[in-house]
C-alpha cells in the first residue's frame, strides 16, 4: 500500500532512501529529505507491507507541463524481487496517470524501462 511519507516517518525513509546510489552521502540524503518535506512539488510515498515500511518512491509534480519524474525509487534488499518496486510504480501511475505523464529521470531510468 502506497503512503504519503509525513515527518514522524522521517529515519525510515531515510533508510529507504540511503539505497539509492548518490544518497549513501549522508550530505545529499539530509538535503533530498529537505526537499521532500519543504517543496510541494517533490513528493514522496513509502510502500507498506503488512505492518513494515520496505519501499520508498519519489517524485516531482510538474503541474503546468502536466509531468510527474520519478526521481527516487528504492526497495529494501530483504524485500527485492518481490514486485514491490513495480507495485510502487503502478500506484503513481493509477494516482498520476490520468492527468500527468510519467517519466524517469537519470537515476530512475533503468528500473522504470523494465516496468511495465
Ligand atoms: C530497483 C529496485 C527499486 C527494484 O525493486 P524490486 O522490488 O526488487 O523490483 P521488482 O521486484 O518489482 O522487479 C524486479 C526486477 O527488476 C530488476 N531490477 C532491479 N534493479 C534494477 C535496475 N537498477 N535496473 C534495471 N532493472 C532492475 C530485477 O533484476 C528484476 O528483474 P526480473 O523480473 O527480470 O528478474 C531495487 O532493486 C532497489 O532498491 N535498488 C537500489 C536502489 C536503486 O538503484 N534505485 C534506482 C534503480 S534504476
Amino acid at each position: 500500500m502506497l503512503i504519503r511519507f509525513k515527518k514522524s516517518m522521517e529515519k525510515i525513509a531515510m533508510g529507504l532512501l540511503s539505497f539509492m546510489p548518490l544518497e549513501k552521502d549522508v550530505k545529499v540524503l539530509q538535503e533530498t529529505m529537505k526537499d521532500y518535506m519543504e517543496d510541494d512539488q517533490q513528493q514522496l510515498f513509502l510502500w507498506k507491507e503488512n505492518e513494515d515500511m520496505v519501499g520508498a518512491i519519489g517524485i516531482l509534480v510538474d503541474d503546468t507541463k502536466k509531468l510527474v519524474t520519478v526521481q527516487h525509487i528504492s526497495v529494501n534488499p530483504s524485500h527485492r524481487d518481490a514486485g514491490i518496486g513495480q507495485a510502487m510504480v503502478n500506484a503513481i501511475c493509477t494516482r498520476f496517470g490520468d492527468t500527468h505523464a510519467i517519466e524517469p529521470n537519470e537515476l530512475t531510468e533503468a528500473f522504470l524501462s523494465k516496468c511495465k
